[in-house]
């Protein structure tokens, strides 16, 4: 028999990663050239079914962009898992993971949130980042991985599957 279970997820990153690309290919297998900026949060359901589990996750998308943030503790607060994004093809995207995982230790007050690094964009040719160092960066900071494109679905839906499996084990 299903359980169902909530979940908040979110996702952070810089901005142009491709944030709310990942989450519209997710939710409603959409995906646009021009999607824009993210103005403060953007918010989406979904029921996912694991292994006899129903999850209804509530995903949070927030603005890369300082200026377009607002509301950042009750952004982060009681979230479960969290996807934190590069972008393949942007060093500086890479560089800045750093302080994004610093924010979320600054906001989050559960030690126990799963997280998922993704390294988006590998649909494109000009790549910065090897898949090594996603790799790298992902263990020492005890994260799962996956590369991905929201243009051509790769990893997508797996991203998201994987981190619900783990939030659903711990
Ligand atoms: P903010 O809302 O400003 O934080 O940005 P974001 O991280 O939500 O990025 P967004 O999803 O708006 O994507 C930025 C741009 O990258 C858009 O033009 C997307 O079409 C493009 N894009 C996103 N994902 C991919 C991808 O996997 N491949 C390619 N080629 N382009 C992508
Ligand atoms: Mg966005």
């Amino acid at each position: 028999e299903d359980v169902l279970t909530t979940l908040k997820l979110l996702i952070i990153g810089e901005s142009g990663v491709g944030k709310s690309s990942l989450l519209l290919r997710f939710t409603d297998d959409t995906f646009d050239e021009e999607q824009s900026a993210t103005i403060g949060v953007d918010f989406k359901v979904k029921t996912l079914s694991i292994e006899g589990n129903k999850a209804k996750l509530a995903i949070w998308d927030t603005a890369g962009q300082e200026r377009f943030r607002t509301l950042t503790p009750s952004y982060y607060r009681g979230a479960q898992g969290v996807i934190l994004v590069y972008d393949v093809t942007r060093r500086d995207s890479f560089t800045k993971l750093e302080n994004w995982l610093n924010e979320l230790e600054t906001y989050t007050t559960r030690n126990d949130i799963v997280k998922m690094l993704v390294g988006n964009k590998i649909d494109k040719p000009d790549r910065e980042v090897d898949r090594n160092e996603g790799l790298k960066f992902a263990r020492k900071h005890s994260m799962l991985f996956i590369e991905a494109s929201a243009k051509t679905k790769d990893g997508v839906q797996c991203a998201f599957e994987e981190l619900v499996e783990k939030i659903l084990q711990t």
